[in-house]
């Protein structure tokens, strides 16, 4: 990690993690591509590989946004959309609009949303992180779920998300991590080995060998703590589920939690 200033904000080494090391793309144009070329095998890997344990995941993130009840909510990084359209059958009140750079992941999610009768309230739109076409202050709960890891710009795509946070608003990170040390000799033979395997054999093997270098590369706990609250979020929840290897960051602007559990 490098020092920050206030015109230049720290960089992290999952910055530096590249889905094609051949390639001189930059990191943000790679990662589109690596999404568009997995989005039709992504959601039946996703829960082949978390053995469905991503939903349990997801439900227990999008609890913590129940007693704010939600009106307006952007899924970031929102892929084929399971967290949006989650987060619409929770929240029925809400609209919810999910944003992403690979055109593919979306195409998959627009079609779950027909599917699943939930098109007038859960709309997707291109857009990156690092620069949101938004106007201040438009969503009162932002959600990123396995998405900042991939981000060019952590910092910057945190800051982004802060500016069109309501004052009062809130932003759910859930992120897989590096898990408690007695279980990490089982999860690094899964990740490095299993999890490659499985991408060869029912996707593309390269994508599963970036995710466990960007999960190793990026700034678990007390450096994400911090990153959040330079961002302009009073107070940062975090909470570790199956033995530490899924994250959840639950940061508000205004401090009306305390911090806990680092
Ligand atoms: C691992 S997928 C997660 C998708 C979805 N959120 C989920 O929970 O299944 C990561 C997604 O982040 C998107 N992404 C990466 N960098 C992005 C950026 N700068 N702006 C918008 N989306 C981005 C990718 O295109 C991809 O769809």
């Amino acid at each position: 990690m490098n020092k920050s200033t206030s015109d230049h904000p720290v960089s992290y080494d999952c910055e530096k993690v590249m889905p094609d090391a051949a390639s001189d793309a930059p990191k943000q144009q790679q990662v589109e591509r690596m999404f568009d070329d997995i989005s039709d095998s992504y959601d039946s890997l996703n829960r082949m590989m978390t053995a469905g344990l991503d939903l349990r995941w997801r439900r227990k993130a999008l609890s913590f946004l129940r007693p704010f009840k939600p009106k307006h909510i952007l899924d970031e990084a929102t892929g084929t959309g399971d967290f949006a359209l989650m987060a619409c059958r929770i929240f029925p009140d809400a609209s919810v609009v999910g944003m992403d750079i690979s055109e593919g992941m979306m195409r998959v999610g627009r079609e779950k949303a027909k599917r699943m009768g939930l098109t007038s309230r859960m709309t997707f739109r291109r857009a990156d992180s690092m620069a949101l076409d938004i106007p201040d202050a438009s969503f009162d709960a932002v959600t990123i779920a396995f998405g900042v890891r991939n981000f060019a710009h952590l910092e910057q795509g945190i800051a982004e998300t802060s500016r069109v946070l309501t004052a009062d608003g809130h932003l759910l990170i859930l992120e897989m991590s590096r898990p408690y040390v007695l279980f990490r000799p089982f999860y690094w033979i899964y990740t490095k080995g299993i999890i490659p395997l499985m991408g060869r054999l029912f996707s593309k093997e390269s994508a599963y060998r970036y995710l466990p270098s960007s999960i190793e590369a990026f700034p678990h706990g007390r450096p994400m703590v911090d990153l959040l609250r330079r961002c302009g979020f009073e107070s940062v929840i975090v909470q570790r589920y199956t033995f530490g290897v899924c994250t959840l960051y639950f940061a508000s602007k205004s401090s009306t939690k305390s911090e806990k559990n680092v």
